[in-house]
């Protein structure tokens, strides 16, 4: 039903439906699919792997999580890497996504000692990949800071610079000669806002100061580790480095809502974006000055730390494309007098004194903040390719959460259909899409969510001990996809879905 609307919706808007039904996605656009260290590999304690603050964080404080679970086990991919490449042939995608876990691979943290295990477990599973045709894209930190480092001041620690950049001269020197896309840092708002606003590790509340401190140092990271790989790896390796950045989109609810949704888009990616994209670096300065006189009318110096002139030109273009992740899309207006702001991250934010919901008119989803609204990401691909000087963006997540884990999955099926569509449509646009992993390949441990809420391709029995993996309607859908390059790939489906 619903789905018969929005091709009446996209007839109106695009012009003819038609015109999908033939298009073909490029011989050279990758489709793929992403994972992260934490979130499947388990054998947290293994070998000598020591913990990440996740690990600590959730060993101390079951209680965060929704059902008390943790990543100990979660797929076993530590061991079961063999049958993730199988499921990534199954489904015929040209690219892997996956993160290097820090803790495993370095336990001190530091490049005095690198782990044995910890450096084959990567090359195995590289060479694995390669074997079978599949490009491997490596984020290097998913979010799991060795402990030993969060002691230290983690992520607010401006030391964590050179930490980091340590780290990843490591990583590219042991992976860079079969590894030619790299993302630095996966979501850095995941982890600023998110662990200085207890929705991550290290889960602390300081929105204050901690998560711009965070802000700052994950922007001079990510450059550190772009410069390296430019002055020793480059010219030998020529792979592409960016940085991945959770964006949903923004419109206004009314045309007089734009000035807020502009702030808004600062606030939630520009703050991410605007020091490594923009012309001219730094922070988004309408954004700088609002949030500064914030933070001076509550007496602290701001909130937003400076950069000097030569952090700004440091971080200033250290990219070779944009990683984009996006989910979904909402719409933004300021709150009425006596209103309160939007309880941060999804709903608003009381720096902005902004409210942003799902439009009431999107396909809703058993999950409360989540909403269909394909044409947002044509038309922020739209805004990235005209905001910044991108010559390539691959989108590096994008998915659904369902709660019933259950085979039939065709509400993930209609997703991955309608937002490839529109992937499509950005491309035929002239815009430079060049790739895209879906979040996620299997379900695995989702942070917070546990194994409550799921977005796998493949279904994962997580008490069986083998955690067996069965693929859903979707990865059925994503493998027609994936061969004929085509969102709409069955003769006979697409007369079932589109006859009247
Ligand atoms: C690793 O952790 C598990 C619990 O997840 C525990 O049963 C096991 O004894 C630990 N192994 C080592 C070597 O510490
Ligand atoms: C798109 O990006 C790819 C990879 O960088 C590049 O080879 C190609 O020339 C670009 N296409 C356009 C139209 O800019
Ligand atoms: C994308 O950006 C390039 C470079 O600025 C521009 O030439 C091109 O027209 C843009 N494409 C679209 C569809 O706006
Ligand atoms: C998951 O594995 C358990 C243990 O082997 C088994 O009892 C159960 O039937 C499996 N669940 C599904 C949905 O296959
Ligand atoms: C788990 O996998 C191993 C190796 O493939 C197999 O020998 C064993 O029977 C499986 N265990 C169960 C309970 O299915």
């Amino acid at each position: 039903m619903y789905f018969k609307c929005a091709v009446v919706l996209s007839i109106l808007i695009h012009g003819a439906w038609s015109a999908t039904e033939q298009l073909k996605f490029p011989e050279t656009f990758m489709f793929g699919a992403a994972s992260a260290a934490y979130q499947i590999e388990g054998a947290w304690n293994e070998s000598d792997k020591s913990p990440s603050m996740w690990d600590k964080l959730l060993h101390d404080r079951p209680e965060v999580v929704m059902d008390r679970s943790n990543g100990d086990v979660a797929c076993d991919s530590y061991h079961l890497w063999r049958r993730d490449i199988e499921m990534l042939e199954e489904l015929g995608m040209n690219m892997y996504r996956f993160s290097i876990s820090w803790p495993r691979l370095l336990p001190t943290g530091f490049p005095n000692y690198i782990s044995e295990d910890g450096k084959n477990y990567y090359n195995n599973l590289i060479d694995g990949l390669l074997e079978k045709g599949i490009q491997p894209m490596v984020t290097i930190y998913h979010f799991d800071l060795p402990q030993s480092l969060q002691d230290l001041g983690g992520w607010a620690n401006p030391l964590i610079t050179d930490w980091f950049a340590d780290y990843a001269n490591v990583v590219f020197s042991l992976y860079g000669d079969r590894v030619k896309y790299w993302i630095t840092i996966n979501e850095p708002m995941g982890m600023c806002d998110g662990g200085y606003g207890e929705f991550a590790a290290p889960y602390i509340n300081d929105p204050y100061v901690g998560q711009y401190l965070c802000n700052k140092n994950t922007m001079v990271a990510h450059a550190k580790a772009y410069r390296i790989y430019d002055e020793l790896y480059r010219d030998k390796y020529h792979g592409k480095l960016s940085i991945s950045t959770l964006f949903f989109w923004f419109k206004p609810v009314e045309p007089e809502d734009q000035e807020i949704t502009d702030l808004t888009i600062d606030l939630w990616a520009s703050r991410y974006s605007h020091p490594i994209f923009s012309k001219e670096g730094g922070w988004p300065p309408k954004l700088e000055r609002l949030l500064n006189e914030n933070a001076k009318k509550q007496g602290y110096r701001y909130r937003l730390p400076p950069f000097t002139p030569e952090e700004i030109e440091l971080v200033r273009g250290t990219y070779d494309y944009y990683a984009l992740n996006h989910y979904t899309t909402r719409v933004v207006r300021r709150t009425k007098p006596g209103e309160k702001a939007g309880a941060w991250f999804f709903y608003g934010s009381p720096e902005l004194n902004v409210r942003f919901d799902k439009d009431p008119r999107w396909r809703t989803t058993e999950i409360d903040w989540f909403a269909f609204y394909p044409e947002g990401l044509r038309e922020q691909l739209n805004w990235l390719n005209t905001t910044y000087d991108v010559k390539e963006i691959i989108i590096t997540e994008n998915g659904i959460p369902t709660l019933n884990s259950g085979l039939v999955d065709i509400v993930r099926l209609d997703y991955y259909k309608e937002y490839l569509e529109q992937v499509l449509l950005a491309i035929n646009d002239g815009i430079n899409v060049t790739g895209y992993t879906a979040w996620t390949l299997m379900d695995n441990f989702e942070w917070l969510g546990g194994y409550v809420s799921n977005f796998g391709l493949y279904a994962v029995n997580f008490t069986h001990p083998n955690r067996t993996r069965t693929p859903r309607e979707s990865a059925r859908y994503f493998s027609k996809v994936t061969r004929s390059r085509m969102v709409h790939p069955n003769v006979d489906e697409t007369k079932l879905n589109y006859v009247k």
